[in-house]
């Protein structure tokens, strides 16, 4: 697997979003690792040394191969998706060109080169209603997102290569720019506006913190694991739970916050009720140990001062 005595190469797609983000300065720690960060625009990192950064889509089945055959990457770990829900259910061919299609293309020229692919997935794969989940539990999508994951992850199980497949949950942090919200930016910002806000008291999951899920993904890699993952955090709550969370936790008032049902949303996607995870078999092989909810808000916290305190 590695190129020379010890080093490992490893191309990262999306790297411009909250996990490629945080994969690309997780791997630039280890110099053991040699990353070449991918993504379909100009690069958003701040950080732009020590790592090769590309512009590729996924998509682009010729830049793909050109990419993968010039560099040889000894594992991809395609972080590269449409990740919007909503979006994904009134975008449907879009979605599926880039969740399914273009998992197609990585696949092939991961194969060329005779590398390693992990495939980061989601709990959406569930339908939310038999929780606490096992990488062995059926899936059963009930969104258009979902299905196209849960289609990627079959095509990288019959692939033939080394694979690993990474189901998380609900993944919030601090990117560079502040350029991907989630949802506890969001609550943070609409708790500092005093926006009035309705929240869901139906749906649970344990929110996953973008620095711990990328230490679970690296873990791989370095221990050499095949197969699927659960990876999340470990903390289970309503969204209307985790917005009390954060507005306790940045000292935010939380009364214009309004506990309310899914169904009266009316969004164009349906979302699974309940869908924590199962992390027994990541603590057994990759030590996985997640950080509580309140630990993770304070790591937010600090990355945020630090932004603001920029010039
Ligand atoms: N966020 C969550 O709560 C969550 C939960 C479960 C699973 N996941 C999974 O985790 C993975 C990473 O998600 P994330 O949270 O980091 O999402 P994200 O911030 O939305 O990042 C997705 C990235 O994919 C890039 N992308 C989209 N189309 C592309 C294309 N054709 N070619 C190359 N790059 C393309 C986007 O580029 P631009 O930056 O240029 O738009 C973005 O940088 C995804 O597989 C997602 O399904 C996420």
């Amino acid at each position: 697997m590695a190129n020379e005595a010890s080093t490992t190469k490893i191309l990262i797609t999306g790297a411009n979003g909250m996990l490629g983000q945080k994969l690309v300065y997780a791997g630039l720690q280890d110099p053991n690792l040699d990353i070449i960060a991918t993504g379909r625009c100009p690069n958003r990192l701040v950080q732009t040394q020590g790592y090769t950064y590309l512009e590729m889509s996924i998509t682009d089945s010729e830049r793909v191969h050109a990419v993968f055959q010039e560099h040889r990457p000894d594992v991809v770990i395609n972080c590269a998706a449409i990740t919007q829900v909503d979006y994904a259910e009134e975008n449907p061919s879009e979605c599926w060109r880039v969740n399914v299609d273009a998992v197609k293309i990585l696949l092939k020229a991961t194969a060329a080169v005779s590398g390693k692919f992990i495939q980061v997935s989601t709990d959406f794969v569930f339908d939310g209603t038999q929780e606490p989940y096992r990488e062995t539990s059926v899936v059963n999508p009930v969104n258009y997102y979902g299905k196209s994951k849960a289609e990627a992850e079959k095509l990288v199980r019959k692939s033939g290569l080394a694979f690993g497949i990474v189901r998380t949950i609900l993944v919030y942090g601090v990117t560079d720019h502040l350029s991907r919200s989630n949802a506890v930016l969001w609550a943070i910002r609409s708790l500092r506006e005093g926006k009035a806000i309705r929240v869901v008291e139906d749906q649970f999951r344990t929110p996953t913190l973008v620095e711990d899920l990328a230490a679970g993904i690296l873990a791989i890699v370095r221990r050499n694991k095949k197969g699927t993952f659960h990876i999340a955090g470990k903390d289970r709550m309503s969204i209307h739970q985790l917005v009390i969370a954060v507005s306790e936790a940045f000292g935010l008032t939380n009364d214009a916050v309004t506990p309310v049902a899914t169904a009266s949303l009316n969004e164009p996607a349906r979302r699974p009720p309940c869908t924590s995870f199962d992390l027994s078999k990541a603590k057994e092989h990759l030590d996985f140990e997640p950080r509580s909810f309140s630990e993770g808000l304070q790591l937010v916290a600090q990355q945020l001062e630090k932004i603001t305190a920029q010039p």
